[in-house]
């Protein structure tokens, strides 16, 4: 059961902000984001990524939001306060189980990042050919004990932090991290658009070419608005159980869906030029950050320093992600099971440890470690991506409209602000019929 009268909670506006955007903001912005777009007809990808943001991401953030801070509990505590229905009940479950599923793949990509990092700046990342970088990568993503102890280095890491509780470890490490975080991002962008190529990969992200759209699209769009927003695991909920009650949702809903969009797309202003102006092709799918970019930045003035705030950006944008994750579940062990926080994320990290060991080794050392045609490691992010996310806003966005009571949905929304009834319906309308129909759609659509 929830112990609220001891539960700590962020302790300013701004704290919230930082941590929500900490969470949202990650690999899916810096790494994801950019090659789906590019795959996707860049532009076209765009123009439905916002209607995705709209229509799936808004509502159901609010509702993530809502069941959060009033239920001042963890994800799986939160859906059980205001419901007996057995299956609308349990959907925090499905929360905790898609964070441990994530968490074991997103240690392995941050445990590189962590390589890539410190190769930067010891100026391993310099002189070679563009061969080469291929073989470094393939070599480092497909060892045995190396990347292992990367992760397991990541994770502890991430374990420190979440032990230490909601305000000094979370918050305040997203205090010192997150306005480091838009520096280097603006910083980049900057020098980015000072590139030769810089108009010709400004055009690839943002014309929109309608040939590229497939059905496909509309669930990658629909997965990345999950994946990069956090969306659909309880994550948002955990976070909202810290909000104060002077915390205005709509309008901290509006802001981290707007930073985290903002991030995405500089992302995709640093990269693309870059990626133009040094000829390289654009749609080289997740290598790009790891394979291409690398080969990019010895070739440019100044690269060894823009290779270090790059890769520093991206661990940054991937740590605060990956305490989030760890949050969710550790707020449900130490609530639940009566455990000390240190005890509960020690518990948990040592999981994440066991699974991410699997999917590390599934990169290439073991490729026999393989379900359903997939590598575990491809299998936890298609599993978490495309299946168990959508599934996560579909019951999420079944619960704000159709369990929780319209008083309660009506109070959470309209506190310490003046916004008008009539955004209130509109926004619980969305939520009742539009927000899961689209969901549905795309979802059975891509299947069939
Ligand atoms: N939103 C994070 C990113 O963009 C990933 C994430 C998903 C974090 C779900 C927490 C929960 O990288």
């Amino acid at each position: 059961m929830s112990n609220s009268d001891n539960r700590s909670g962020f302790t300013s506006k701004l704290g919230v902000i930082l941590a929500t955007v900490g969470t949202a903001v990650g690999l899916g912005n810096i790494w994801r984001f950019p090659f789906v777009a590019g795959e996707n007809g860049g532009g076209a990808f765009l123009l439905i990524y916002f209607f995705c943001l709209i229509l799936l991401g808004l509502p159901v953030v609010m509702a993530e939001f809502t069941v959060g801070r009033r239920a001042q509990a963890n994800a799986v505590d939160a859906y059980k306060k205001f419901t007996k229905n057995p299956i609308m009940s349990r959907i925090g479950y499905l929360g905790v189980f898609a964070g441990l599923i994530i968490m074991g793949y997103y240690s392995v990509v941050m445990g590189w990042t962590l390589e890539y990092l410190y190769q930067a700046i010891v100026g391993g990342l310099t002189g070679h050919s563009p061969e080469a970088y291929g073989t470094m990568f393939s070599e480092l993503s497909g060892g045995i004990y190396y990347p292992i102890l990367l992760t397991i280095g990541v994770t502890l890491l991430t374990w420190l932090i979440i032990s230490r509780g909601v305000q000094t470890g979370i918050e305040k490490v997203s205090r010192v991290l997150m306005p480091m975080l838009f520096i280097i991002l603006i910083g980049l962008a900057i020098y980015s658009m000072t590139l030769d190529g810089a108009a010709e990969g400004l055009k690839f992200l943002f014309y929109p070419d309608f040939n590229d759209v497939t059905p496909q699209t509309f669930l990658d769009a629909m997965g990345q608005c999950f994946f990069s927003l956090s969306l659909g695991m309880g994550c948002l909920t955990t976070y909202a159980s810290y909000f104060k009650k002077d915390v205005n949702l709509p309008k901290t809903a509006v802001q981290v869906i707007s930073i985290d969009t903002l991030v995405a797309i500089v992302s995709g202003v640093i990269i693309f030029p870059a990626v133009f102006s040094f000829g390289v092709e654009p749609s080289q799918g997740p290598g790009l950050v790891y394979v291409v970019l690398p080969n990019i930045f010895q070739k440019m003035i100044g690269g060894r320093i823009i290779g270090i705030l790059f890769y520093a950006l991206l661990f940054i944008a991937a740590l605060t992600s990956l305490m989030s994750l760890l949050e969710v579940v550790t707020a449900y062990v130490h609530e639940k099971f009566k455990l000390s926080r240190t005890v509960s994320s020690l518990i948990i990290a040592l999981i994440v440890i066991i699974m991410s060991i699997f999917a590390s080794l599934s990169c290439g050392a073991v490729p026999e470690l393989q379900l359903f045609g997939k590598s575990i490691f491809d299998l936890f992010d298609y599993f978490t991506a495309v299946i168990l996310l959508p599934i996560g806003g579909l019951t999420i966005s079944i619960y704000g409209g159709w369990v929780l009571e319209e008083k309660i949905l009506y109070t959470e929304f309209a506190r310490n602000n003046k916004y008008s009834l009539a955004l209130f319906k509109a926004y619980a309308f969305i939520l009742k019929y539009i927000a899961p129909i689209c969901i549905l759609i795309v979802f059975i659509g891509s299947f069939i």
